[in-house]
């Protein structure tokens, strides 16, 4: 898999007012937006009939997600299996085309760029995949695996600096640079990891796309590869965008945090504002079943577990998506779609985009006699809350 698009060299010169190269030289202050993403909505389409396709059904893989990540952060993407997450990945990538929607690098709309620009943008985001085991090419040499990047981008690493450039590399991600000339199969799980790192950080980009990075790799050899992302990050100025199936996972290393569901961003905020001041009761079920390393901290600690399936893609609840299996679901619910903001009833930290009619803390610590009644969780009062209409 090539991490990288080709296109012409030189400036853009077609003259419509579309962004050239230079447009992506300016470097973004920290915290302020590098990359926005609004109402991005990627279906597939679900055809019947092998002569003459006819489509009866998308699957709503993104369905409409906004969010920004901002200059040397790491936003932390949450969710079960399905909820969208590669699929996004993908369409920030400019691997998949979206349906709708609209993403802006450093303020220029990405589908809008051609030749050295859109070359420009690939070389700036990279992607770091899941299983090092099958994104590694294994009939390739470390060296050729990450220096193939540079084939494309030569002006990175002109042909005569590559070995050393890879060597560096190798250094930087803490390889032998003396292993340059070996196979995948000749390296462990973390250390495959360590190569797919190295091919993401050779193009020297400004944005890393996560997809699952620790997700294949022993518990204590995803705790390795996550210190080398963060010091890498210090190092080299990146943003990630950081994708994981639990909570517990990106928790060290994110900044923000956004929790999605079935094609959407159910509840977005800082690290504080996610993990201790949730609202959505998606997020919650999520959170209660994060393991407390302090045993002092389960006492009060009531698992939410989660009835029924997820609904298909291809047929999501009208509404919030979520209320098939929520347990505060009123008729409201299926329908009003809840839109992500913030509701005017919550202060402090729990006044962060969510997108639930009914947007509360959860209360930590249920009484027995709350639990025996058969209340999923209680939420704390936070002002007024919305009534059913
Ligand atoms: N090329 C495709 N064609 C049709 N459907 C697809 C395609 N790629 C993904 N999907 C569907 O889109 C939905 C979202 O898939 P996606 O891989 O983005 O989820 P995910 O959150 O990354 O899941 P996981 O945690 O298992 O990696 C799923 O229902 C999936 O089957
Ligand atoms: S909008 Fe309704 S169904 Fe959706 S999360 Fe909130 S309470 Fe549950
Ligand atoms: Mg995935």
């Amino acid at each position: 898999m090539t991490h990288s698009g080709a296109g012409a060299d030189g400036a853009d010169t077609n003259g419509a007012g579309v962004p050239e190269e230079a447009a992506f030289a300016q470097e973004v202050p920290r915290g302020e937006p590098i990359l926005e993403v609004r109402q991005l909505v990627k279906y597939f389409p679900l055809t019947r009939g092998i002569l003459f396709k006819k489509q009866v059904g998308a699957v709503k893989a993104v369905d409409g997600v906004s969010f920004d990540l901002r200059q040397g952060e790491t936003l932390g993407i949450v969710g079960e299996s399905g909820c969208g997450k590669s699929t996004l990945a993908k369409v920030l990538m400019n691997l998949e085309a979206p349906t709708s929607g609209s993403v802006k690098y450093k303020g220029e709309e990405i589908s809008r760029l051609s030749g050295a620009a859109l070359k420009a943008v690939r070389r700036n985001i990279q992607m770091v995949f899941q299983d090092p085991y099958t994104s590694l090419n294994p009939r390739m040499t470390v060296g050729d695996i990450i220096g193939e990047p540079f084939e494309i981008h030569p002006e990175v690493a002109p042909k005569g600096d590559r070995r050393k450039a890879v060597q560096d590399l190798l250094d930087v991600v803490g390889l032998n640079p003396e292993y340059i000339n070996r196979y995948p199969h000749q390296f462990s799980g973390g250390q495959r990891q360590r190569i797919g790192i190295a091919r993401g950080l050779a193009l020297k980009p400004e944005i890393i796309i996560c997809d699952e990075p620790v997700s294949a790799l022993d518990v204590s050899v995803q705790a390795q590869v996550i210190n080398l992302l963060e010091q890498l990050q210090g190092e080299f100025d990146l943003s990630y965008m950081f994708i994981a199936h639990d909570l517990s996972i990106v928790r060290h290393i994110s900044d923000r945090v956004g929790v999605m569901y079935l094609g959407k961003m159910v509840e977005i905020g800082s690290d504080a504002e996610i993990y201790e001041h949730a609202t959505h009761p998606y997020t919650q079920a999520l959170l209660s079943a994060v393991p407390v390393p302090d045993p002092t901290g389960r006492e009060g600690r009531e698992r939410i577990v989660l009835s029924g399936d997820v609904p298909s893609p291809a047929n999501p609840p009208s509404g919030c998506r979520f209320r098939t299996r929520c347990w505060k679901a009123q008729e409201k619910c299926a329908r009003e779609t809840p839109a992500l903001t913030v509701r005017e009833w919550l202060e402090g930290a729990a006044a962060h985009d969510s997108a639930c009619h009914f947007a509360a803390e959860r209360e930590i610590g249920q009484s027995a006699a709350e639990r025996e009644s058969g209340q999923g969780a209680t939420e704390r009062e936070s002002g007024k809350q919305e009534k059913q209409q």
